[in-house]
């Protein structure tokens, strides 16, 4: 068995209070806006499963769950600026309301990306949540319908956020290290 791994001492960005209410704000604003609809949450694999799940639970409308994947920034901070769909929707979203759900809006790469591909699928309307935005970062021009919080040019980790696949456990929403090894 390998020797157990230690964490960083992390800096918390936002606490895991911030975000629960900052959620259920977000929750609140979907059920007005949505009132007496019907409503698909299409998360983005893995990084916005966190997001959606308590999200889901502030939100009640009637929702239904979908999940795609899509290739990641791979072991590091730096994006390929390929994006591929590893994992389509289960269920046609035509004809429905549908929000993606995504944990960061950074380049806008993969957010242009889901959006061109689902409005392909015509869907009724086709909104995005997206808990963080890094507006400085944008190669694309795209914008989220919903934002947690808009942040600098941070790297982050934690509430679903990974840095190589680790970290997504964190409760709080936390600033990678500047020393961190890559
Ligand atoms: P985009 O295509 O550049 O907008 O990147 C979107 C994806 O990059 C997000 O869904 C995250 O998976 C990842 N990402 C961007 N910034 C961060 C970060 O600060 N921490 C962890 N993942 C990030």
């Amino acid at each position: 068995m390998s020797a157990p791994v230690t964490l960083p001492a992390l800096k918390v960005l936002f606490s895991r209070q911030q975000i629960a209410d900052r959620v259920a704000e977000i929750g609140r604003q979907i059920d007005r806006d949505y009132a007496g609809q019907s409503i698909v949450l299409l998360g983005v694999l893995k990084g916005a499963a966190i997001f959606l799940a308590d999200l889901a639970r502030n939100i009640s409308i009637d929702c239904t769950f979908d999940f795609v994947a899509v290739s990641s920034y791979g072991k590091g901070q730096k994006t390929s600026g390929a994006v591929k769909l590893i994992k389509d929707v289960d269920q046609p979203i035509e004809g429905k309301h549908v929000i993606v759900v995504e944990d960061i809006l950074d380049t806008g790469l993969t957010l242009d990306f889901l959006h061109k591909l689902f409005q392909q699928h015509q869907p009724r309307s086709l909104r995005i949540a997206a808990l963080l935005d890094k507006p400085s970062r944008r190669m694309v021009k795209i914008e989220a319908d919903y934002v947690g919080f808009k942040i600098p040019n941070q790297f982050v980790l934690g509430y679903g956020m990974d840095y190589a696949e680790r970290f997504r456990n964190l409760p709080d929403i936390c600033l990678m290290p500047p020393d961190y090894p890559e």
